[in-house]
């Protein structure tokens, strides 16, 4: 079975590698069919709706994840060709939304929903823009066609409900919760994640809506206390520690997954000498603490491939985030 993930345009390379860790994390047997910019089509072995329900719960930087019935090229007249001789009938009343992702296409979206409309009309079917049963949607990508209908859309929504200034504790310098999301999902989550510099908890809250649970650190008491109320609000199952993330008091191998965002070295308290210090102390607590061939998802606000290697993991993947002019984010996805 075909599905593409409509991608958010927020970030360039984390919606891809949020979609392809959740369905690595579910054992999903996929591989990738197309992946042009903003989209992302796998073919899938099962084709029940199981995962396609189970990512749903889980995805932050997808918006609709579609069922695909044909792909093609960026001819009007090839397109619905392919629309009309697709062979799917819908069950009922339809609706038709044509999408292009950043401009790439010239085709006019309104005439070809207009023609994609006629269609339908022809063999006997009534459109209901308000309450559908199914919703058709062509994605018009850098050079191809991707017709289908829509199998589940991610309520994003639910993450702009729980941006930091609406949570019960709130202190500057905070990950947005879809970022937050994003990175627990490619952290791979199992039974324990752990964030050794977690504020607010911005990180582990997503988690611990996810019922993974959660183990936080922090040497700034005020800010513990903070994440504890915002845990506590989201009824999460939760450990908090004051302790310094240089020495974690956890077992070897103890933690399935580990997402964190340490200071940058600007405002931020340090218990440490310097940053780099810092840095790489913590990672090789983190390699400690962390179960073998398992991942840790850490922020910098520099490149530290240096320090990584000092510390015994292997870089997996890295992600670029400009937050502002003084300030990009270095994802490292990093394994043990
Ligand atoms: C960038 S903030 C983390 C923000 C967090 N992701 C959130 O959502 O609120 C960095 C945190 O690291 C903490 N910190 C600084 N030095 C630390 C240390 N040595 N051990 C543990 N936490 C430390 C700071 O108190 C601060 O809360």
């Amino acid at each position: 079975m075909l599905l593409a993930f409509e991608l958010s345009g927020e970030h360039r390379t984390l919606p891809e590698s949020e979609v392809i860790a959740c369905l690595e994390s579910v054992n999903a047997g996929f591989r990738v069919h197309i992946s042009p910019d903003g989209c992302l089509v796998i073919d899938l072995e099962d084709g029940s709706d199981r995962i396609v329900n189970i990512l749903t719960e889980k995805l932050s930087m997808t918006h609709n994840i579609m069922r695909v019935l044909e792909i093609g090229g960026q001819d009007e007249n090839e397109i619905l060709d392919m629309v009309e001789n697709c062979g799917f009938e819908p069950s009922g009343t339809y609706s038709i939304r044509v999408r292009r992702i950043k401009q790439y296409s010239t085709v006019s979206t309104e005439r070809m929903e207009q023609e994609i409309g006629r269609i339908y009309f022809r063999k006997g079917y009534r459109a209901d823009l308000k309450n559908p049963k199914t919703r058709f949607r062509l994605l018009l990508t850098e050079d191809k066609s991707i017709f289908g209908y829509i199998a589940a859309s991610i309520d994003r929504g639910a993450f702009d409900l729980r941006k930091p200034h609406y949570k019960p504790f709130f202190y500057p310098g905070v990950l947005m919760p879809r970022v937050a999301r994003a990175l627990v999902n490619i952290s791979k989550p199992g039974k324990y994640l752990l964030d050794p510099f977690c504020g607010t908890a911005g990180v582990l809250v997503e988690a611990g809506l996810m019922g993974i649970k959660v183990i936080g650190g922090d040497v700034q008491r005020k800010l513990l206390l903070g994440a504890r109320m915002n845990l506590e609000h989201y009824g999460t199952d939760y450990t908090l520690m004051y302790q310094d993330a240089c020495r974690l008091s956890l077992r070897d191998e103890s933690v399935d997954s580990v997402v964190t965002d340490p200071p940058y070295g600007r405002s931020a308290l340090i218990e440490a000498q310097s940053i780099e210090h810092l840095l790489e102390e913590s990672l090789k607590e983190i390699y400690r603490v962390l179960k073998k061939g398992r991942r840790t998802v850490f922020i910098s606000q520099r490149p530290i491939e240096a320090v990584i290697k000092l510390t015994g993991f292997r870089i997996s993947e890295m992600h670029l985030q400009r937050v502002h002019k003084s300030l990009t984010r270095h994802i490292y996805v990093l394994e043990k």
